[in-house]
């Protein structure tokens, strides 16, 4: 394969770049070409392509976001799209393709590798609930960027003696909340992968208070229920007064850490390496420290993503 393509899908995470980065620099050094197609695989339809220089990739590895846009295009499900962004990929002699983003993505990556145009998924997501990796691009970014607000928090919260609920991004996935809650000393982590009493929380609320803690720190994964109605409900058991911070998109951007640069960058060099010896329908992952080569289908199929729980249980043992 001689000339490759590679967009980034779904919600942008920090590291993408290094990941677009690490595909062309690897291309290059391999002798191919590389396309970059804006806005994912909406600007694939739309034919928004464009050849990639080794300086269009400079000065972006430390940069949040991704250069070459993204959307959510739920259209590239249907045959349809795939079709009309085929029509894309044969007008540039695009052979084959590097997606980076979520499960969505990895199944428009799938969809195109089936009608002939191999194509290598890069997970790339704040949330880390993709399958067969233990790592995405983009989470210990969002983790330390959490960890931050959480530590800020804390401070206010001390003076005051109050309780706070941090909301927390990760749609279906609690190890936003799980990870940056053990990293902070959070009193509780309420995810959706667990289970939770209110009424055992407003009780360990007052434990804490009795214990002399001057603070509640509650982390809650937004999959679960909004901090609002989640501190309404605390309230309505006893007096707390609770406080509500909801972080929000704040957690998707911000300059990658060097751990998911160098992830990205692993990844990117990888999925080159793959299509340069024309393999494709297959998703890249980390697993015990080893860059692993995964079947998509195979992997979005049967492989579930699993938070650490045993984080879960450590917060639990440590926090009171
Ligand atoms: O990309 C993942 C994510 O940040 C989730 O954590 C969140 O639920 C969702 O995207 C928000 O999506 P949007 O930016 O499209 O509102």
């Amino acid at each position: 394969m001689k000339r490759i393509g590679v967009l980034t899908s779904g919600g942008d995470s920090p590291g993408m770049n290094a990941a677009v980065r690490a595909v062309v620099r690897k291309a290059l050094y391999e002798g191919m070409e590389v396309y970059g197609i804006n806005y994912g695989f909406a600007g694939l339809v739309a034919g928004d392509i464009r050849k990639l220089t080794r300086r269009d990739v400079g000065d972006i590895i430390q940069r949040g976001g991704t250069f070459l846009y993204s959307a959510r295009y739920p259209q590239f499900a249907t045959e349809e799209g795939q079709l009309k962004g085929i029509e894309q990929l044969n007008r540039f002699g695009i052979e084959g393709l590097v997606v980076v983003g979520g499960d969505g993505s990895y199944r428009g990556a799938y969809a195109l590798t089936k009608r002939g145009y191999p194509c290598i998924g890069l997970p790339g997501t704040i949330d880390n609930d993709i399958p067969g990796t233990d790592y995405t691009i983009g989470f210990d970014t969002a983790i330390n960027t959490v960890l931050d607000a959480l530590d800020r928090i804390r401070d206010t919260a001390t003076s005051h003696v109050r309780t706070f609920v941090i909301e927390v991004m990760g749609r279906d996935a609690g190890d936003i909340a799980l990870w940056a809650g053990v990293a902070s000393g959070a009193e509780q982590i309420i995810i959706p992968e667990k289970g939770f009493d209110i009424t055992g929380v407003a009780d360990n609320i007052r434990e804490g208070r009795e214990k002399g803690k001057k603070h509640t720190i509650i982390v809650l994964a937004e999959g679960v229920m909004d901090g609002k109605e989640f501190a309404e409900k605390l309230d309505a058991i006893d007096n707390f007064h609770v406080r509500v911070t909801v972080l929000g998109h704040v957690q998707r951007g911000g300059s990658p850490t060097a751990r998911d640069r160098v992830l990205a960058s692993q990844f990117g060099a990888g999925a080159v390496e793959y299509l340069k010896a024309d393999k494709g329908g297959l998703c890249l992952g980390l697993r015990n420290e080893k860059i692993v080569a995964h079947d998509i289908v195979d992997t979005l199929d049967n492989m579930k993503h699993k938070p650490n729980l045993d984080l879960y249980k450590l917060n639990k043992e440590i926090s009171s």
